[in-house]
């Protein structure tokens, strides 16, 4: 079934990585916190990788701040996941749900039109209709449900709700339980042990709310910030465009050097300062690494299709200018402005960057 699926909960694709640490936890004797299926080493191992036990690296870039986050999910407060788009907050989010429950798939998605109902719980109608309200005619939320469960429940980009449906989870938070007065004056849900929130948020959208003071109190906050080290962002590149292609993979040539150019070009854009030290105007456009993995894995499928089967710097090129200027006008002179000066100086040393120069300015005549 899972192959026919265009993508599968962590717990599904990591199962034999998931089972290989629960041996581990189980042969050393390692203390399991109540509602957890995995120690807090072995969540941390699951998530920064552990190459003794064969499991892989799925996070890079700041180990500290797994190690803060795992802290955060054993005590009373939620974990607020907070950064720029596309640095792995809901990626993280997922795997350390995965790792600490064996469920990924307790979640909320915030977005304008998110209701109370969706946090707390809503009704069947038919059933309400027929027999009233019940235990049979409550729909659980995913929130209730992992309060029921002592499981881990997430809350994908909790400022695009409005305030006050944000503000539905204080109660929540600080009483661990959920009142139910339709089921009886006395009716709640009580969270079992091992429950816990994990909310992600994005700082730079459109469409964003403030969160209220009550509701920051509630929970800690964890900036992630994109990818420091260069080596590591090829070497996650790189891997994920190998598992991105799957059975393609066979199909594409693929030279290191061209997924390098394409990275630093990613930095250099990203941070407004290219490798050389130059300055540069940022785009508005987020640079991302997801959009990084994105814009490889489009050049290789390109390459594969449309091209003789190698990557090169031809296919990024394409690819990279459709992503720089997905936002305005001024990020396509920004982008000229990079290609005009910075790629123009490497092409004159560098037979990749010449390939991307001209590739880029064949792009806009
Ligand atoms: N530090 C990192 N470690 C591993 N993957 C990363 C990292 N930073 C970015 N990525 C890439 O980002 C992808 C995950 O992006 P994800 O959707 O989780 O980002 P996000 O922060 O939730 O973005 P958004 O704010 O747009 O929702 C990963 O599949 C990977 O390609
Ligand atoms: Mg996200």
């Amino acid at each position: 079934m899972s192959d026919q699926i265009l993508r599968v909960p962590a717990e599904e694709r990591y199962a034999d990585e998931l089972a290989k640490l629960q041996q581990a936890d189980a042969a050393t004797g390692a203390a399991l916190p109540p509602g957890w299926k995995l120690s807090p080493k072995a969540v941390r191992a699951f998530l920064i990788g552990d190459e003794k036990l064969g499991v892989t690296r799925k996070f890079y870039g700041d180990d500290p701040l797994v190690d803060r986050a795992i802290v955060t999910l054993l005590g009373r407060q939620g974990l607020m996941l907070v950064g720029e788009p596309g640095t792995a907050k809901s990626m993280l989010s997922e795997l350390l749900a995965a790792a600490i429950c064996g469920n990924s798939n307790l979640t909320v998605q915030g977005t304008a039109g998110t209701t109370e109902d969706h946090i707390r719980y809503s009704w069947n109608y038919a059933l309400l209709l027929a027999e009233g309200p019940s235990e049979r005619s409550l729909v659980p939320s995913p929130i209730y449900r992992a309060m029921q469960a002592g499981a881990i429940a997430r809350f994908e980009e909790v400022t695009r709700a409005a305030p006050e449906i944000q503000d539905t989870l204080v109660s929540i938070m600080s009483e661990k339980q959920l009142m139910v007065p339709e089921l009886g004056a006395d009716a709640r849900v009580s969270a079992l042990p091992g429950f816990n929130i994990i909310a992600t948020a994005n700082l730079r959208d459109r469409g964003v709310n403030e969160m209220s003071a009550a509701l920051k109190r509630r929970f800690n906050f964890e900036t992630v910030h994109p990818i420091k080290d260069r080596a590591f962002e090829i070497e996650l590149v790189s891997r994920q465009l190998d598992e991105g292609l799957g059975a393609e993979r066979a199909n594409v040539k693929i030279d290191r050097k061209v997924v390098e150019l394409l990275v630093t070009a990613f930095r250099d854009l990203r941070s407004g300062t290219t490798a050389e030290g130059t300055a540069i105007k940022r785009p508005e456009t987020v640079m991302s690494t997801a959009e990084a993995v994105n814009v490889a894995l489009a050049a290789a499928l390109e390459s594969r299709y449309l091209g003789d089967g190698t990557l090169t710097a031809t296919q990024v090129a394409h690819q990279f200018v459709g992503v720089a200027l997905k936002d305005n006008a001024e990020d396509a002179k920004r982008l000229r402005f990079y290609v005009d000066t910075v790629v123009r100086e490497r092409a004159r040393s560098d037979r990749d960057w010449k390939v991307f120069q001209s590739a880029a300015t064949a792009l806009w005549g």
